[in-house]
């Protein structure tokens, strides 16, 4: 779908921003009656944005991991809408992108060694989970409850546009229908979300390409909930700095249940394919198509996504993906594949 005007129409104020029960009723009846606009960036995207925002409803906006679907996370309507559209259980919680380490400190504890890593690292893909402060006027939905809650602020000039236009902190999930892969272009969003959100900012494909590191940051330590672009090495060694040298809990234990899967069967670390097969190359693997033939990590991991989608999208009945070595971002890459080919549940 291409990008189409975005109008004053009553398409995007058919909701008021109160009645849920009526939102509802239109988010899950099969005529799907919203209109979805896609709207390149720029000034006009961004007031028409930061209104909905205002108004209590969820945007699709780029960042520089992936696109996000964001919403005002001080407003329980505006954050049950992202979980609707998403089809997102609710016990799953959301990150909230914020402006900078002085507005996340209003919403979560931060440790030194929290601090620390906010200080280095953001903005960019990193998401710190810490403490929440109960009266931070955050929606509950949010945190799904826990009293934790995941924090990040994100690089990317739309996300920050849309921060500072809307001047609320932004609850924001990967902008793709639950379970499935995640978006990173504005027509990966378009293509299960479509009649489900009012508007798409189109800011071109995204950078990195795979979703922020999450760490979970206390008194007690850090543990490793999902590695991402920024290596989880790195950030331990400055935690334990930053925690005056202790040897504090460290941990990578598990990654938590979530699945981003394809419409199809996924093999792993496929040296070739079955004739049934549609294979996503790298490196020396050629295959139909290639996450990157020079074996670059980078372009891998921006490209994984969108290989995905495009492997769905072929005749061919299963998806192969040649082995991905597990060095560096090679270990979040394989963290997605294997979510990828393991049996579909919708989380996230
Ligand atoms: O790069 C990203 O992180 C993107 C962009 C849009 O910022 N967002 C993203 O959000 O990937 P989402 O909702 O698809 O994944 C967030 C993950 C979920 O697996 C959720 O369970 C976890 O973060 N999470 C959120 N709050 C948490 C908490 N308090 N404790 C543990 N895990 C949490
Ligand atoms: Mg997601």
């Amino acid at each position: 779908m291409g990008p189409s005007r975005v109008s004053m129409d009553s398409s995007l104020r058919w909701n008021d921003g109160t009645n849920l029960t009526f939102y509802t009723a239109l988010m899950t009846s099969p005529n799907r009656p919203l209109r979805t606009h896609v709207v390149p960036y720029g000034k006009a995207a961004i007031d028409q944005a930061a209104r909905l925002i205002r108004e209590g409803q969820p945007v699709a906006v780029p960042t520089e991991t992936v696109y996000g679907l964001a919403a005002d996370a001080t407003n329980p309507d505006a954050v049950a809408r992202i979980y609707e559209a998403k089809g997102r259980p609710g016990f799953n919680p959301l990150i909230v992108h914020v402006t900078g380490l002085d507005e996340a400190e209003r919403i979560g504890t931060f440790s030194p060694a929290a601090k620390a890593l906010a200080r280095t690292y953001w903005p960019g893909a990193l998401t710190l989970v810490v403490p929440l402060w109960r009266d931070a006027g955050i929606a509950p939905a949010v945190s799904a409850g826990l009293p934790t809650v995941a924090i990040r602020c994100p690089a990317h000039p739309v996300m920050r546009d849309l921060l500072a236009a809307s001047g609320r902190p932004l609850a924001a999930p990967s902008a793709n229908a639950s379970g499935t892969i995640s978006s990173t272009t504005a027509a990966h969003v378009v293509a299960t979300l479509d009649g489900r959100i009012p508007l798409v900012i189109d800011g071109g494909p995204t950078a990195l390409g795979l979703e922020s590191t999450i760490v979970a940051v206390d008194d007690e330590g850090l543990r490793l909930l999902r590695p991402g672009p920024i290596d989880f090495a790195e950030l331990a060694a400055l935690a334990r700095l930053a925690a005056g040298g202790r040897p504090r809990g460290i941990e990578a234990p598990g990654q938590m249940a979530s699945h981003y899967a394809p419409a199809k069967p996924l093999r792993l670390n496929a040296a070739e394919a079955e004739p049934d097969e549609w294979l996503i190359g790298f490196g020396e693997v050629a295959g139909d198509d290639s996450l990157s033939a020079t074996g670059d990590l980078a372009e891998a991991g921006a490209n994984l996504f969108a290989a995905l989608h495009r492997a769905d999208r072929t005749d061919r009945p299963r998806i192969a993906v040649a082995p991905v070595p597990d060095q560096g971002l090679g270990a979040a890459i394989n963290d997605r594949l294997r979510r990828a080919a393991a049996p579909r549940q919708a989380t996230g």
